[in-house]
């Protein structure tokens, strides 16, 4: 497959950047993805993810949202990076900010995140410590298409994981991240092949 036939992604992450290191060491080892992730936008500069990114020789876009007049600046900001490098698909990858108007009007329906639980049980950062309260025998991780709300638009893919009576949170974090670090590129790819023909979307694919 030639570069001109891969759906450009743009990953956007707040943290760590396991997932975004999955996602690019997928891509690595398949040349048939049929994504490339050509941009990570963060709003920690400074992250793991941002550190990942550059080692990759991928462009990053990395900004505080104080440093802007408002959110709303910020997104604009972040829209021009991402039409500067023709993006036609976002994943967020534990980016901890809530998507607003600015890009939810430009990329809707185009973009997705990632969550650690079964949604719709759980959602928010709390996740994993939720589940292990509530004493649920089973949570999971969810690929979903990402609207204005909290972890609340139309499911694309589920992994079930068990919770076992000694986990604690680290060990069930663990445990939810090799899930997510299997199930992200896969689903990624799935629908970077339908943007390609311009099939997926949060209405159509949802
Ligand atoms: C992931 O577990 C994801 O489910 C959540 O944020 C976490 C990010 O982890 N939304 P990492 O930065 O990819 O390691």
């Amino acid at each position: 497959m030639s570069a001109r036939e891969r759906c450009r992604l743009a990953v956007f992450a707040s943290g760590a950047g396991s997932n975004l290191r999955a996602i690019l060491a997928h891509a690595e080892r398949n040349p048939d993805w049929p994504g490339q992730v050509v941009l990570v936008v963060s709003d920690k500069p400074g992250c793991g993810a941002t550190a990942i990114a550059a080692a990759a020789g991928v462009p990053v876009f990395a900004a505080r949202v104080r440093e802007f007049a408002d959110k709303a600046a910020f997104e604009q900001a972040v829209l021009s990076q991402l039409r500067a490098h023709q993006v036609a698909g976002i994943a967020l990858a534990g980016y901890m900010r809530l998507v607003g108007p600015v890009l939810l009007s430009a990329y809707g329906g185009r973009i997705v995140n990632l969550h650690p639980s079964l949604l719709p049980a759980f959602p928010g950062r709390t996740a994993v410590q939720d589940a292990l309260a509530a004493g649920v025998r089973e949570t999971g991780v969810t690929v979903h298409w990402v609207d204005e709300g909290l972890d609340t638009g139309p499911v694309i893919a589920q992994w079930r994981v068990p919770v076992y009576a000694d986990d604690d949170v680290e060990r069930l974090w663990a445990r939810l991240h090799r899930v997510e670090h299997l199930l992200y590129p896969v689903v990624l790819g799935e629908l970077a092949r339908q943007w390609l023909t311009g099939a997926a979307g949060a209405t159509a694919g949802g």
